[in-house]
Formats: C-alpha cells, sequence, structure tokens
C-alpha cells in the first residue's frame, strides 16, 4: 500500500490538467514570442490561460504574470516591489516561508530595507495590534504575511492585513501558495498588492505559478533579457506548463465545494480518531474550522518509535513530512514550531491531504501510528 499525505508539499497532477497538456507537449511547440503561425497559436495559449486565471480571480489579465512557481512569484514581488517603490522598511513574521523570510533576511542584510517582525501566538495567528503599531511607527513599510501557513494551516485574516495596509499606505505582498484553488480569492474585494500562486499545489505541474500585481503599483522585471510577459520576465514561456496551471485553477473552481467538503471530512476524521484512540497527540497550529483544510500538523507524545517516526511511516508506506516539505532533510528543524513554542521533545508530522485521498487511507495511518506508538490495534 503506498499512501501520499503530504499534499501540501505537492500534489499529483490531475488527470483532465495532464489531457490538457499532452496536445501542447506533442503539437503546439512554436516559441509564443515568434510572429509566425506557430508562434501565435502558442502565444493565444497563453493568453487564453491568462484570462482563465483572472476570471476566476475577478482581476484584469493585465495583472498577471506567469512565473517558475511560488518561489520566483515571492522573490519578483519583494525584491522589485522594494527597490522599484522605494521602500525602506518590511514587516513580515517568523513564520514565513522560507521563499520570503530568507529574501527579506537578505536585504536586510545588504542595508536596503530595516525588518520588523510582527508577533505571533502559540497557534500562529498574527497578532493584528502588533502589526498596528509597527504600521503605525513604520507608514509605508512592505508588508509581507502570508495567507496559510504551510506547516499548520493556520490562516490569516488578510482581508484585515490589507485594510490595516491601506490605512498607513503600506503595500502588501500576501503568499497566497498553500490557498490558491483552496480558498476563493476574489482580488475585486481583496486589499492587496501582490499575492502568488505555484500550480504544483493543486494538481497542477511543477515549475509554474504566477505572480499578480495590482494595477495601481508599478515594478520592474525581476529577471530581465526578454521581452516576454509584457516586458516583466525575460524567459522563453512554459506554455504547455502555463495551460496546465489554468486548467488545474478551472477544475479546483469547478469542483471547490464538493472537494472542500471531502477534504475537511479527512481532516476532522483523522484529527477526531487520533485524540479519541492515541494517548498525548496534540495539534501544531489552529484546526478549528475556518483554517487551511488540507493541512494537519500533529504532535506526538516523546518516546522512542517518535523518534523514528517519519521513517517507519516511510516504511510502512505512507508520505507525510516533519515540519515543511520544502526543507525537509535540513537539520535546523522547522522554524514555524520553534516560533509557535512548540516543545521541541515532541515529533511533529504535517500529513496534508488532497481530494485524491480517501478514508480507507487514513484508516491504514492510524493503524501503522499505533503500531509505531505500542498502542493496541
Ligand atoms: C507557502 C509557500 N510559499 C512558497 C512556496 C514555494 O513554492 P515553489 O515550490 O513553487 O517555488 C511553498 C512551497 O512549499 C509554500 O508552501
Amino acid at each position: 500500500m503506498k499512501i501520499y499525505l503530504d499534499n501540501a508539499a505537492t500534489t499529483r497532477i490531475h488527470p483532465e490538467v495532464l489531457e490538457a497538456m499532452i496536445p501542447v507537449l506533442q503539437h503546439q511547440f512554436g516559441n509564443p514570442s515568434s510572429i509566425h503561425a506557430f508562434g501565435r497559436e502558442t502565444r493565444s495559449l497563453i493568453e487564453a490561460a491568462r484570462k482563465t486565471v483572472a476570471k476566476l480571480m475577478h482581476a484584469s489579465p493585465a495583472e498577471f504574470f506567469f512565473t517558475s512557481g511560488g518561489t520566483e512569484a515571492n522573490n519578483t514581488a519583494i525584491r522589485c516591489g522594494i527597490k522599484d517603490l522605494g521602500i525602506t522598511h518590511a514587516i513580515s513574521s517568523p513564520i514565513e516561508h522560507h521563499a520570503v523570510i530568507h529574501t527579506l533576511e537578505e536585504l536586510e542584510k545588504q542595508g536596503i530595507i530595516t525588518l520588523s517582525l510582527v508577533k505571533t501566538d502559540s497557534k500562529g495567528h498574527i497578532d493584528l495590534n502588533h502589526l498596528e503599531l509597527l504600521l503605525k511607527e513604520h507608514p509605508r513599510s512592505f508588508v509581507s504575511l502570508m495567507h496559510a501557513n504551510n506547516e499548520t494551516g493556520t490562516i490569516t485574516p488578510i482581508e484585515k492585513v490589507g485594510e490595516l495596509c491601506r490605512k498607513y499606505k503600506a503595500v502588501f505582498h500576501c503568499d497566497t501558495v498553500q490557498t490558491m484553488a483552496h480558498c476563493h480569492h476574489d482580488l475585486s474585494a481583496l486589499p492587496v498588492d501582490f499575492i502568488t500562486c505555484a500550480a504544483h499545489k493543486f494538481h497542477g505541474p511543477k515549475g509554474v505559478g504566477f505572480l499578480y500585481v495590482n494595477h495601481r503599483i508599478k515594478i520592474q522585471p525581476f529577471i530581465t533579457g526578454g521581452a516576454q510577459e509584457r516586458n516583466m520576465r525575460g524567459g522563453t514561456e512554459n506554455v504547455y506548463g502555463i495551460v496546465g496551471l489554468a486548467k488545474a485553477l478551472e477544475i479546483a473552481y469547478r469542483d471547490f465545494d464538493k472537494d472542500l467538503a471531502h477534504i475537511r471530512e479527512l481532516k476532522t476524521y483523522m484529527a477526531d480518531r487520533l485524540v479519541a484512540e492515541m494517548p498525548g497527540v496534540t495539534f501544531n497550529g489552529d484546526i478549528s474550522a475556518g483554517n487551511l483544510d488540507t493541512v494537519l500538523n500533529v504532535s506526538f507524545p516523546p518516546s522512542e518509535a517518535a523518534e523514528m517516526l517519519l521513517f517507519n511511516l516511510d516504511i510502512a508506506g505512507i508520505a507525510a513530512s516533519g515540519g515543511s516539505a520544502c526543507s525537509s532533510g535540513s537539520e535546523t528543524g522547522s522554524h514555524v514550531l520553534r516560533a509557535l513554542n512548540s516543545d521541541p521533545t515532541r515529533p511533529s508530522v504535517r500529513f496534508s491531504f488532497s481530494r485524491f485521498n480517501t478514508k480507507d487511507e487514513i484508516d491504514y495511518c492510524i493503524t501503522r501510528l499505533k503500531e509505531c506508538f505500542l498502542v493496541k490495534v
């Protein structure tokens, strides 16, 4: 049995996405910058994908730029947002993804910005009063706060953050990589300047994403060298990836309610069973309704079994992740769990779900977990 419960790291491709990409890989190979028919054909695929994305997000196609994924989109927003808008102070949090926090720390080291971190509580909620204090002290800051944390699933009320940013004339970048296609984003109402996306988090292909730049904001390209993406990102476009991204987003919105109900049921079922059947289990982050349904971060009591937990799950055919998958294999552990003051002697495993998981898989996983901890099965 092979069970994939690491969907916050990446997801399997949806068969309909693959179906949409294959003809592009097989036949539609023209360079979108070429003016002949082959080029015009692939250019039209890119522009159709942009329109699809923009329509689903309630924004204008001119506000979307395709990238190689979430990391590049975040880097573009942060580096170009700060440089091109002449910003000298940034506000972020200690629980951001490394694509954000390492980028900001580098800019701070280079003396380009000073950086303040907003306080978070033990479940990963942003302290909005502290954010307002920081904004009062440093108006016109660059604020970078993620929508849902990739390790815990705790959601930040980005409407409120956006309103505060507008009040203090700050620029607001929100890393929406984990919530894209899992939450609705209505950009006609959301006060945000930059949001980011990686298609592989919602059954699209890897190596493609987008950056949304609100029309009020004017930045220069991060990657120079060509006039692609209306002079905003040099380099021949990943046409089949872009087609796959738009298709994956379209499917996610089409099946939104059904998939959400299914994923929510799996998460609640697993959490309830763990609490009822495994003594000492707790959860990292906020698992109450209103947080990200795809992620369940479980904290196990310290024991010999716990030390080898991920390894033993892997042997049993279960793929999950300790802390953030993006830094799996790192020796330093999770900066997010540290910021939440999670007990370092308690091992944590992030289980993350998708529409393709089943209740039987959760049952199997719980049986194996109980075996690892010698709980009577
Ligand atoms: C919150 C968050 N931001 C950014 C990224 C980076 O995205 P990508 O792997 O597409 O570069 C990830 C990936 O795990 C993520 O979870």
